[in-house]
């Protein structure tokens, strides 16, 4: 029988109806731009079960609400100096120094936008930091560390010259542990994700720099992230298109949009549809999700621009809300570069035919110029460092249509002292998993073996981040007088043994270095450790009853070792930047006392997991990629606690090198103030109804070091909502979180202010945020699985 999902997505597929439809690839919107606004009515039976994208137009217009007004005048008389097609090119990316450029308009002595990759350092930059990763930073739960790190990335950014970083990531969020980029975005959790974009869009945006949100949205698979095109073709047809991540209503609004709200709230200048497809249609022209979701439901006042050819049509993203083509002049299709693109002139014919209004451009390039006069990026601003040029991959010297006039010193070194802030980072970030008896910290030792080949740099490079666990452990025991053996091959610990190697002296401690290899456009197959790291654990521990597990890896790694008596410590680094060295050594030698915190969960077996990635689909039909979301809600830990699994390491769990404890938690709300279930209707600002913003009740716990050292205790609330909830609502969700440093024996008060958002849940018939009736069960405590006291709370009276 074919499942009802399955008739559904067909018929929605093939019975496309003609009007601003969505779930055909290129659907023609064939109409003059003035007279066209429709808003399809959002039938819930269909579009709560999912498989389908309503039409939303036309794309709301920018008005600056939120504090960006006087720069909205700014822009906006700017603008008025374009000619149409000046405002066109401004729309559509050219190939240039950065990895994304729009062109200088020097009779305005404008200099363009140099737009750069990352979110973790400057990918084409000399001279410039590596700060920790996404994940790395997530770990730490430290808000501080969030914007700290963003503020210098941005700084580096805008010494080189790049007026937007392409950063943060707020999906994927980490739907399935085989993601391949996961470690570029922050945790497996909306709320905990949603911190990080705000704290790091801050960081970035007071230095200066535009910040980009990405990827809008449900992007959640590298495979078949882009469609397949046929091996000769030159253009847009394709064999078969990207994948559609087909979710539903609730689901996207309280896992995937989450922390999209969190970032329009912190006034991100632009954000980035992604390569998928929603719902069947292409998030870069998905009318809902980018006009009705992002422009209107979250009062988006930026720019919303393609991801690296994610653009698929020119009128049809354009009324759909998308305001600018990368990388564009040149358009990527899959693996090959064609010249043409789909805005660019044929954008300019476009306007002068009357197929897109004069209104919608200039609304393009005034949500485009607004954060930029709003940054005071027409100021002053840093020229782009010409050494950027030759390390551009995707658009190399040799293709550049426009002569940039380089200006400034070239090979500028940005990084200033950043590498001490580096350092501190990567050690809040280390995850203390296992430490029994009294293995770590680290106390003088005589005699220490490392091993594994994470510990040194890459035997045929290129490694050029210099600082390797080997150098800054061997420095360290040095001090201490400590005799240190090496064994760094994987396959000669595994094929040979470490008892025939060691030179057969008793060790004190055995540290184990193992990494796993993730990047974008591929996904994992395995969670295991690379380099038959497993094995390598196994042998060491062998002949070594005190084996220290180190992991660099990019997200969730199983392991097994776990269970061997003489594996007493594990450290899950993740990829901590460029003073992982230093800050591991920090961490082992009990220099910094380890607070960080698993932002995932780390399961028995890769079969515990749900949510499986859509891979090798077998037919090939046009639309036969499609990855059904049907855990719906059940995301990471969520799944995890609804179904009662067991786990190896729960999200939100790490040790530190003392013990604290939680209790008292209590209301300082006298009683909730007459809370009505739905919020209050005002008019939108950025982050949607200011009314979810508001906080509607504040909870307090006492917190204390009950250990012997110093340190940094991470309390976290989770909230169990009412059983009048619908159904599918997980057992218990992150609601707040605090870091708060503690002598021995110290106790201080927290407090987790809860706001009107963090208590509803998506009403998809109201369309709506409401707060359901009966009581809430908050439970605080150390992770997702150690609560330590609780309390019950009616907001709302059945
Ligand atoms: C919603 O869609 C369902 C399924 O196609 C259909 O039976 C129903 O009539 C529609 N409801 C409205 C209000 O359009
Ligand atoms: C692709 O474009 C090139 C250059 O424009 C042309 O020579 C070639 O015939 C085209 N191939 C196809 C299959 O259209
Ligand atoms: C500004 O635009 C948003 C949509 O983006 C709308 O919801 C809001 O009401 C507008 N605010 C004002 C003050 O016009
Ligand atoms: C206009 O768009 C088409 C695709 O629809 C593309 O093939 C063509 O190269 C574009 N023209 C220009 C001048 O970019
Ligand atoms: C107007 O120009 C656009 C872009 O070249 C093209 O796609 C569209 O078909 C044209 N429409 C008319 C009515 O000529
Ligand atoms: C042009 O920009 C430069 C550098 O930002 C500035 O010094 C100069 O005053 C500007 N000139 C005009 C005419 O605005
Ligand atoms: C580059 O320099 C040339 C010569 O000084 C000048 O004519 C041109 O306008 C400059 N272009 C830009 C983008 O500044
Ligand atoms: C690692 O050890 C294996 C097995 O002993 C050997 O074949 C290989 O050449 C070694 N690799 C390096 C880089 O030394
Ligand atoms: C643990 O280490 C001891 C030596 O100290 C060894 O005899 C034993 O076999 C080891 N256990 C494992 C599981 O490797
Ligand atoms: C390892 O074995 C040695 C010798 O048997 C013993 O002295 C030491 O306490 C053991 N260490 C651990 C961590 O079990
Ligand atoms: C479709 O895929 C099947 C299985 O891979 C293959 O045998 C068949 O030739 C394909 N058909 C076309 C038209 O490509
Ligand atoms: C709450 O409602 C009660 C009864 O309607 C009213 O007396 C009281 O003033 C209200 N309190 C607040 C804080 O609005």
């Amino acid at each position: 029988m074919i499942p009802p999902k399955a008739i559904l997505g067909a018929w929605l597929l093939l019975a496309a109806p003609s009007l601003g439809s969505e779930v055909c690839p290129n659907a023609p919107i064939d109409h003059p731009g003035e007279a066209f606004s429709y808003v399809q009515p959002l039938n819930t039976t269909i579009y709560s079960p999912y498989g389908h994208s309503p039409a939303s137009y036309p794309s709301p217009k920018i008005n600056g609400t939120g504090g960006w007004e006087t720069a909205l005048k700014k822009a906006k008389h700017w603008v008025n100096k374009l000619t149409t097609e000046e405002k066109a090119w401004m729309a559509t990316g050219q190939p240039g120094p950065c990895v994304g450029n729009v062109l200088p308009i020097p009779r305005l002595n404008f200099s363009g936008l140099c737009l750069q990759n990352g979110p973790q350092c400057i990918q084409q930059g000399s001279y410039s930091s590596v700060f920790v990763s996404g994940v790395s930073a997530a770990a730490s739960w430290d808000r501080q560390l969030l914007y700290d790190r963003a503020n210098a990335l941005a700084e580096e950014h805008k010494a080189k010259g790049s007026h937007v970083i392409l950063g943060p990531i707020g999906g994927p969020l980490g739907r399935s542990p085989y993601n391949g980029r996961t470690w570029e975005g922050f945790a497996a959790d909306p709320y905990l994700t949603g911190v990080c974009m705000e704290e790091t869009i801050l960081g970035m945006q007071d230095a200066g720099v535009q910040a980009n949100a990405k990827h809008f949205i449900a992007y959640e698979q590298e495979t078949q992230r882009n469609p397949t095109y046929a091996p000769d073709a030159n253009a847009t047809t394709y064999i078969q298109d990207s994948v559609s991540s087909n979710l539903n209503d609730r689901t996207l609004h309280e896992i995937y949009m989450w922390p999209f709200a969190n970032a329009v709230r912190a006034r991100v200048a632009s954000a980035m549809c992604s390569y998928n497809r929603v719902n069947g249609s292409h998030s870069c022209q998905n009318s809902y999700v980018l006009n009705h979701l992002l422009k209107g439901e979250l009062g988006f006042q930026g720019y919303v621009m393609s991801d690296w050819g994610a653009t698929h049509s020119g009128v049809s993203s354009i009324e759909s809300g998308m305001d600018m083509t990368m990388p564009g002049g040149f358009t990527v299709y899959g693996e090959l570069w064609t010249e043409g693109s789909y805005f660019g002139k044929n954008l300019t014919e476009a306007v002068h035919n009357g197929t897109v209004s004069m209104d919608r451009l200039d609304d393009m390039i005034v949500r485009i110029m607004t954060p930029y006069f709003w940054l005071g990026q027409e100021k002053n601003y840093p020229s782009v460092d010409s050494s950027v040029g030759p390390l551009n991959v995707d658009s190399p010297p040799d293709t550049w249509l426009y002569k940039w006039n380089f200006t400034g010193p070239s090979n500028r070194d940005v990084r200033g002292n950043h590498s001490a802030m580096i350092r501190q980072h990567g050690a809040a970030s280390t995850v203390l998993l296992k430490n029994e008896k009294n293995a770590l910290p680290l106390r003088k030792p005589r005699n220490i073996i490392i091993a594994g080949n994470d510990a040194g740099p890459l035997t045929q490079g290129p490694d050029t981040i210099g600082d390797f666990e080997f150098g800054a452990i061997s420095a360290r025991a040095r001090k201490d007088g400590t005799l240190v053996q090496a064994y760094l091959n994987n396959t000669q610990i595994v094929d040979t043994g470490l008892s025939a190697l060691a030179i057969p002296q008793h060790p004190d401690a055995c540290l184990v270095f193992l990494k796993s290899y993730s990047a974008e456009g591929e996904d994992r197959s395995y969670l295991e450790l690379d380099w038959n790291g497993n094995a390598v654990v196994e042998e060491v521990a062998k002949f070594c009853n005190n084996t220290i597990v180190i992991t660099n890896s990019g997200g969730i790694n199983t392991m097994p070792f776990a269970d061997n008596e003489n594996v007493t410590a594990i450290l899950a680094q993740h990829y901590p930047g460029e003073e992982a060295g230093n800050a591991i050594a920090d961490i082992l030698y009990g220099d910094v006392n380890p607070s960080a915190k698993l932002p995932y969960v780390i399961a028995y077996n890769d079969s515990d997991y749900n949510a499986p990635l859509t891979t090798a689909v077998q037919t090939n039909g046009t639309y036969d990629w499609q990855s059904w979301f049907d855990e719906d809600l059940e995301v990471g830990y969520r799944y995890f606690d609804a179904h009662n699994i067991s786990v190896r390491y729960e999200f939100g769990f790490g040790l530190s090198y003392t013990t604290y404890d939680l209790n008292n938690l209590k209301t300082s709300t006298a009683s909730a103030k007459n809370l009505t279930a739905l919020p209050k209707k005002q008019p939108v600002q950025p982050g949607g109804n200011p009314a979810l913003w508001e906080t509607v009740y504040t909870i307090k716990a006492e917190v204390s070091n009950t250990g012997d050292v110093p340190g940094y205790a991470i309390p976290q609330l989770y909230v169990e909502f009412p059983s009048s909830t619908p159904a599918g609502t997980p057992p218990n969700q992150l609601r707040g979180f605090d870091k708060v440093w503690l002598r021995p024996g110290q106790t201080k008060t927290v407090t987790f202010d809860l706001m009107r958002r963090d208590v509803s849940y998506w009403d998809v018939v109201a369309q709506d945020w409401r707060i359901p009736t009966g009581e809430f069960n908050f439970k605080a405590g150390f992770s997702s699985r150690d609560f330590r006291s609780n309390l019950g709370v009616t907001l709302i009276e059945a």
